[in-house]
């Protein structure tokens, strides 16, 4: 009889305490042995020598557009890009052509995956100012990730921006809410102070520091008087990180690798309006903060802001730019590419992507080589120097702000639920992903 379905032989997996050379037995989709299992009988057996075996890592902010136009983003395209990446969850936000904010659109998300998504999948739940009532109860539903909250106003048209509402948000429900945190009447107040058809770094002076800082320095004092625990995504400013450090019992962080990797004036430079996002990329100096932050462990996740708009959309004169940028198929290469260059750790890297958002988000059995979680995998080879070009990208949309970046380190294979899904750059099998499961 076989005892597995599949052994990764000879890979150095990359665990919560270090690294080590061993083998891994998978049955039934999970993880069901490590050591050394040479004599083990196995249906398939993979061979992993030189190759680093990581849990599988997980981008826990994307935007498929499912449903919207497909011609931009959609599940199947969106998933492939992550699978190809080298991605075995994604966590998909609410702000779809019609967003997710009931239990009868969330329920049509969730059924309209069955077959076509290539990874597993987590959902939010917008918070509007009409559904407040109902964010309790929905955030309890299967495959919902959190309740994301848009304090300040960005792509689509969720928003909850005044402190009473923002408050009662809070009040109903128990989970981590996850915040787009930028102060809409600041926003608002200054858009006209700017010319439009200006630079495009005029994006990050109307966004500016202040908009995201005082739109923490806001939620800060709402999770402590309601007690409910934040995540602030793609934390932008250095004065944010040094703010949050005072507020660890109620928040956690969010970076995004643009912000990591990006900085102005230079990005809005050279690749316009392929530069503006929301938080903005700003100057040099936040990207030391979010990396002596990366450093010190404020920061809890890394995610993509996968974000796609079409390419007509991207060159509008600013301010009729649409913000946001492709993502989901760069972010492990991108963050490989940070670990050769000694930026991180592999381990704080797999910490960051794969065990933060389990913590953060109570995903259920990810996260973690260890017997009994999933067989999620995402198996890397930190020899692979490799170039991100735009015709790599499987969004229908086409660019990706990365395109000529060239990468040191690269996924060559991602496993999902014991499925290989993606070798060497070619998809495998079917889209047998399924909704994340979370402890409520
Ligand atoms: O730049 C962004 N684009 N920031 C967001 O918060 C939303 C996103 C989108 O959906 O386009």
């Amino acid at each position: 009889m076989t005892a597995y379905d599949l052994v990764l032989a000879n890979g150095q997996l990359v665990r919560p305490w270090g690294i080590e050379q061993a083998d891994i037995g998978v049955r039934d989709g999970h993880i069901v042995a490590i050591g050394d299992l040479r004599t083990a009988v196995t249906a398939e057996r993979i061979d992993c020598a030189g190759l680093h075996v990581l849990p599988g890592l997980i981008d826990p902010h994307v935007h498929l557009r499912d449903p919207g136009d497909p011609a931009i983003e959609s599940i199947p395209d969106g998933t492939k890009g992550a699978v190809l990446g080298g991605l075995t969850a994604v966590f998909d936000m609410p702000n779809t052509a019609e967003s997710v904010i009931n239990n009868l659109r969330l329920t049509r998300k969730r059924d309209g995956i069955k077959g076509r998504s290539w990874c597993d999948i987590g959902f939010y739940v917008g918070a509007t100012k009409t559904n407040i009532a109902e964010l309790a109860a929905l955030e309890e539903e299967p495959g919902v990730c959190a309740v994301k909250v848009f304090a300040g106003s960005s792509t689509g048209d969720l928003l909850v921006e005044d402190d009473e509402s923002l408050r009662r948000v809070m009040l109903n429900g128990r989970r981590r809410i996850c915040y787009h945190s930028e102060d809409e009447e600041r926003l608002q107040a200054r858009k006209p102070l700017f010319a439009e058809g200006g630079p495009y770094r005029l994006h990050m002076e109307w966004r500016d520091v202040e908009c995201a800082y005082l739109g923490t320095r806001r939620l800060m004092a709402l999770a402590r008087e309601t007690g409910r625990p934040a995540h602030i995504l793609h934390v932008s400013t250095a004065e944010e990180l040094a703010y949050l450090r005072d507020f660890r019992d109620v928040a956690s962080v969010e970076l995004l690798v643009n912000h990591l990797t990006q900085s102005a004036p230079e990005a809005y430079e050279r690749l316009g309006g392929y530069a503006v996002m929301n938080p903005p990329i700003r100057e040099q100096r936040h990207v030391d903060a979010a990396w002596a932050a990366v450093a010190d462990g404020m920061v809890d996740t890394i995610g993509s802001d996968h974000a796609p708009h079409p390419k007509a959309a991207k060159e509008r004169p600013w301010p009729a730019t649409a913000s946001g940028l492709t993502g989901v198929q760069t972010l492990v290469p991108m963050m490989l590419d940070q670990v050769s260059q000694g930026r991180l750790s592999l381990t704080r890297l797999v910490d960051l992507m794969a065990a933060g958002p389990a913590r953060i988000y109570g995903a259920v059995a990810k996260g973690r080589l260890a017997a009994g979680y999933d067989a999620d995998f995402t198996i890397v080879d930190m020899g692979r120097k490799r170039t991100i070009t735009n015709d790599w990208i499987v969004s229908p949309c086409g660019w990706t702000p990365f395109d000529g970046q060239t990468c040191q380190g690269w996924p060559v294979m991602t496993i999902v639920r014991g499925q290989l899904v993606m070798r060497e750059d070619e998809l495998l099998g079917k889209p047998i992903g399924q909704p994340v499961r979370f402890r409520s």
